[in-house]
């Protein structure tokens, strides 16, 4: 039987005293890219994080359908394991923890990314060297001291390493110059061909978005989803902004 990859059914989410997501339902296929864009505060990274089983959230009604099963209730480290990979906003910083000795831990969780000490470090340095990363990266503690851009390098680095069946990037592209976007364009592009995987690219501006070609585009606002259609929706935001979904939203959330 076919199924869709992901399938975010009528959720409700929120913490504890507060209703963040209302009645939010998105299908996305495998190999597909969609972007999910919105005004800050809209829960746009919320549903992320609801996707990828963080506990902070509750759903209170709905469901998640993964690779057809349903993971509604399933803890985030399972789902990671079953193909989901989010990249937050902010990264943690580990201390005392190489980055390098990082990699292969969470590549050893894997059975389907088994592989020889030998062949792992010659696969990292294939990747840092196609994320143009300095590879004295490696022997840093993880994400300690590292700037914005060199964080979304690490980042793309677990993407390829990883080779999740969907990458749930959250604002990949905010507070990176010129060159880091290249860079994570350029981690995008390779998990698209090498990986073939999906992505959900939450962004709330489109500069990422110009060298990629996107199947499906949804317009969150204040926790419903207002709008959905194809690549060329993102067009239309950059020309006229969110104000005219704020609006419908506003007038009760029609989808
Ligand atoms: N852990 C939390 N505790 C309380 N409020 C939260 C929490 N996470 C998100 N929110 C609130 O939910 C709303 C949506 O946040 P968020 O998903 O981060 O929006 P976006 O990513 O679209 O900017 C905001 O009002 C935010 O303050
Ligand atoms: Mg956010």
């Amino acid at each position: 039987m076919s199924h869709k990859l992901l399938s975010v059914q009528g959720i409700c989410a929120g913490t504890e005293d507060k209703p963040i997501l209302h009645d939010v339902s998105m299908e996305l296929d495998s190999k597909e890219t969609h972007v999910l864009m919105g005004p800050n505060g809209a829960g746009k990274s919320t549903l992320g994080r609801v996707i990828m089983g963080d506990p902070t959230y509750d759903v209170t009604s709905g469901g998640i359908v993964f690779d057809g099963e349903d993971i509604t209730d399933q803890a985030a480290d399972k789902r990671s394991l079953a193909g989901i990979f989010l990249s937050y906003q902010a990264p943690v910083e580990v201390p005392g923890v190489p980055l390098y000795s990082y990699l292969r831990t969470i590549t050893q969780k894997r059975p389907e990314l088994k592989m020889t000490a030998r062949k792992f470090r010659n696969r990292v340095g294939e990747i840092a060297e196609q994320l143009d990363m300095d590879s004295s990266f490696l022997t840093r503690e993880l994400n300690v001291g590292f700037s914005g851009g060199e964080k979304k390098k690490i980042e793309m680095l677990q993407l390829l390493l990883l080779r999740p069946k969907l990458a749930i990037l959250d604002e990949t592209d905010s507070g990176l110059d010129v060159d880091a976007l290249s860079v994570v364009s350029r981690g995008i592009e390779a998990y698209r061909s090498e990986c073939d995987g999906a992505l959900l690219i939450i962004t709330h501006n489109t500069r990422i978005l110009e060298r990629l070609t996107v199947d499906r585009t949804h317009v969150m606002v204040q926790g419903r989803l207002v709008a959905e259609g194809p690549g060329s929706l993102i067009d239309d935001i950059d020309a006229h902004g969110f104000v005219q979904f704020e609006r419908a939203s506003e007038d009760g959330g029609a989808a």
